[in-house]
């Protein structure tokens, strides 16, 4: 019987559960792994809210999360925690997805202890270290320390290849969100929440925002909120839904500017499968998420991306999404030109899934399999 492959894969936020769970599913559904969890915790409930929908229960949880942490308190606790985990597990490969700080920092902690690093999701790339901020940079940083590179699109290889990144070290394998996503949508669901149900049963259009960038912290924010008001106004069929994120920073200016309006449903971050099932429900999408950009096109959903830059740059190409920014009037005037005109909606309501088709995690496992010497078992 050949060694176990010990593999530890790292998540900490909402996204990184998200598409972290196909691959720790994947790789524990074959008898060649062996797999912990670790939970840095720099989300907490929101990160909860995932693990316990993929039925995920970490081996180690840093519990990091303090409100209004800083970039700096995140990397320095979860650095310092990682490391003593590796230290007394020494597996064979650390796994780990995208852009966020606890990515970054679980790249760094393998790299100081001589361990493999498997980047799920990587070669996003905006080629601008603001935007988004400190994304951009958490996955630069992250490429030149990985040993895989799992890379979701073909955009994304050739990012990493004009980085000098060994051809041979990177794959394509499509985006385990698209795997979660699919999976979740497959599943059968009954809206119990009553804030869902009002949103599913509302019988005019709904529009599904959410925004929580730290770029678009403060002015930006407001003038998204001040945009979904004056549509409010435009449109009298519309219902807004707005999961808010829980950030007080984030929070603050779509209460006061939009907490008021009858027709707007702010609520909590919803789990998972709802907030997959209001997409589907949703006639358009407003956000600033990465993540979204990605789901709302295997739905068929036009989508006004709230940013300057995308690294998601194939939604805009197949003509699915459009970067429309944060002035007010740019997101008036695109969704106003969507809510009026069929032929413009039509056009955008278009499903495709350059994302991925559903088995990246299928073939990261593969990889590593056949990388990691375990073999046929
Ligand atoms: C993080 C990621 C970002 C990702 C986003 C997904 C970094 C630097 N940023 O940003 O890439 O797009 O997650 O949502 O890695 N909070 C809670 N409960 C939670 C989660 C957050 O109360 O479950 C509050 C806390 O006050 C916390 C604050 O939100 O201090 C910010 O969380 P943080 O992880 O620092 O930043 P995000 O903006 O969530
Ligand atoms: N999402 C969720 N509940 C919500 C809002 C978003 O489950 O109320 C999901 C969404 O479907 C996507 C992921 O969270 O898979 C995106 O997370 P977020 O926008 O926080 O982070 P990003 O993708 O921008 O890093």
């Amino acid at each position: 019987m050949p060694k176990p492959i010990r593999a530890v894969a790292v998540c900490g936020t909402r996204p990184d559960a998200i598409k972290m769970a196909p691959v720790v599913h994947a790789l524990r559904n074959h008898p060649a792994f062996e797999v912990r969890l670790v939970a840095t915790g720099q989300h907490r409930e929101m990160l909860d809210q995932v693990l316990r929908l993929f039925s995920l229960m970490p081996d180690a949880d840093l519990n990091i999360m303090t409100p209004h942490q800083t970039l700096a308190e995140i990397t320095t606790r979860s650095l310092e925690g990682l490391d003593r985990l590796l230290h007394e597990w020494s597996p064979d490969v650390v796994l780990a997805q995208g852009d966020t700080t606890t990515t970054f920092v679980a790249a760094l902690a393998a790299f100081y202890r001589k361990v493999a690093f498997g980047h799920v999701e990587a070669g996003l790339r905006t080629y601008d270290k603001y935007q988004p901020f400190p994304e951009e940079m958490n996955r630069r940083l992250t490429a030149p320390l990985a040993d895989f590179h799992f890379a979701p699109t073909a955009t994304a290889r050739r990012n990493l290849l004009q980085e000098h990144i060994p051809a041979e070290r990177i794959w394509i394998t499509g985006n385990t969100g698209i795997d979660a996503v699919l999976w979740v949508a497959r599943q059968p669901y009954t809206a119990d929440d009553p804030c869902l149900q009002r949103a599913l049963s509302h019988s005019g259009r709904l529009v599904l925002l959410t925004a929580h960038r730290r770029e678009n912290w403060g002015e930006p924010l407001a003038n998204i909120a001040r945009a979904a008001h004056t549509l409010l106004e435009q449109f009298d069929d519309l219902l807004l839904v707005l999961p808010m994120h829980r950030n007080p920073r984030v929070r603050q200016p779509l209460q006061a500017i939009l907490g008021e309006h009858p027709r707007a449903l702010l609520t909590e971050p919803l789990d998972y499968a709802p907030f997959v099932h209001l997409m589907r429900r949703a006639d358009l999408i407003l956000t600033d998420s990465g993540g979204v950009q990605e789901e709302a096109p295997a739905f068929g959903k036009p989508i006004l991306v709230l940013r300057e830059t995308t690294e998601r740059p194939e939604g805009v190409a197949a003509g699915t999404a459009k970067l429309v920014g944060t002035a007010p009037e740019q997101i008036v005037a695109e969704a106003t030109h969507l809510l009026s005109d069929a032929d413009a909606y039509a056009q955008m309501a278009r499903s495709i899934n350059p994302y991925g088709d559903g088995r990246a995690a299928e073939r990261i496992r593969e990889i590593l399999l056949r990388e990691l010497g375990g073999g046929e078992l």
